[in-house]
């Protein structure tokens, strides 16, 4: 039997977990949920966003639900609280990204689909690793870097002390990696084709080297034709003809805009689904945060959560309750029966929930 992690975490996280949860147990599949404790209540109560507990936890189990962290502080009690934590030495490092570094998760999948009128689907699948945000970031640049900076005019006006400088790393690991995850997940999910979304003719060496390795990994994937257009191009077409594209794949920084764009594109932050997938881990979670505003109020759109267990179970190779899960969020989205008031209904969060389920039962 698979095994599931369950992390509610903070905020709307709860909410839109258990009423997804609702949704997943008339699904009756032989999973075993384990529960436990992420985020920023576990930080303010133990000193750790991310407890021991927790990744013996992750350890154990095959895969991880999410449902959201809490990673500012909320009024001005807390943020004394946290200036305390922050005294005793006890930093709050984003939950999220320590899953992502601890597991390795290299490949980011964004799922992006028309729900109401189902006249696209496409997936935006973002490098993790590397590219833009591989931390190698510097303010106040020394040789022998300053050598290569100092041509430009403005660095040579500024000086080394006033210059800061970002650099874009990509290794043949790192992009074989993403690409062959990319033409795999094309593959599996049925789409013809495969866009990297980058920019060869302002970044030359980098975009070549690119160009190169798409070139060497797609030899493996005849079946998938692969592009590579510019990141500005895929971002006007992503708005204008969503129906185009397949597999979209980005570095890092490219990868992060696109795929909240994405999310807009789909229509909200109530609506989108993600996982982080690595060679030896993986969790999945709705991209929204915690929205403390609306927690508590049985008011959050259950539609991210529900969609993110849907990708949850392909990864588990349940493909046949993937898509069923999937059919009844559409046919409750398109039908307007009970939705939130984010999609203009005034269903609560269970209530929506609900809905889906019963779509389920009648299939
Ligand atoms: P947010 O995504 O939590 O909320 C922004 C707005 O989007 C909400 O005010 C609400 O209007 C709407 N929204 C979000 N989820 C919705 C849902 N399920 N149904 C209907 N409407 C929904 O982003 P915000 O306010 O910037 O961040 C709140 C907290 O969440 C912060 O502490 C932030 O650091 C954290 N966060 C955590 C993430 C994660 O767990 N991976 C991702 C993004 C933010
Ligand atoms: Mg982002």
């Amino acid at each position: 039997m698979k095994s599931v992690a369950v992390l509610p975490g903070d905020g709307i996280g709860p909410e839109v977990v258990s009423a997804a949860l609702s949704v997943l147990d008339r699904l009756d599949l032989p999973l075993l949920l384990r529960f436990g404790d992420i985020g920023w209540e576990c930080w303010k109560q133990e000193g750790n966003p991310v407890p021991e507990r927790t990744w013996r936890l992750l350890e154990e189990t095959d895969t991880c639900l999410l449902g959201a962290v809490t990673s500012k502080p909320l009024r001005e009690a807390e943020v004394e609280l946290a200036g305390r934590l922050r005294g005793q030495g006890l930093e709050f490092i984003s939950p999220v990204v320590q899953l992502r570094q601890r597991l390795r998760l290299f490949a980011n999948i964004r799922p992006v689909t028309d729900l109401k009128h189902g006249r696209f689907n496409f997936v935006v699948i973002r490098e993790n690793t590397e590219g833009l945000y591989a931390g190698l970031d510097f303010h106040g640049i020394q040789d022998p870097l300053w050598k290569e900076v100092r041509d430009h005019p403005n660095a040579a006006e500024s000086g080394p002390a006033s210059t800061s400088v970002t650099l874009r790393l990509q290794t043949s690991t790192g992009m074989d990696r993403i690409l062959r995850f990319g033409f795999e997940y094309a593959r599996r999910h049925g789409y013809s084709s495969l866009t990297v979304a980058d920019k060869p003719n302002v970044l030359r060496q980098s975009g070549n080297h690119l160009r190169e390795r798409l070139e060497r990994v797609g030899a493996d994937y005849p079946d998938i034709g692969a592009e590579i257009l510019n990141v500005d191009a895929v971002a006007l077409w992503m708005v204008r003809r969503p129906e185009r594209f397949g597999v979209i794949v980005a570095e890092n920084m490219f990868g992060d805009i696109l795929s909240d764009l994405g999310a807009g594109v789909m229509g909200g932050l109530g609506l989108a689904p993600s996982g982080n997938v690595g060679d030896h881990g993986s969790y999945f979670e709705p991209v929204h945060g915690s929205a403390p505003g609306m927690a508590g109020q049985g008011r959050a759109n259950p539609v991210a959560t529900l969609l993110t267990v849907a990708l949850l179970l392909d990864h588990l190779e349940l493909a046949v309750p993937a898509r069923q899960l999937r059919d009844a969020v559409h046919a409750v989205v398109l039908r307007r029966t009970a939705v939130t008031y984010d999609l203009g209904g005034n269903a609560s969060t269970s209530q929506a929930a609900e809905s889906v389920a019963d779509q389920l039962s009648s299939i």
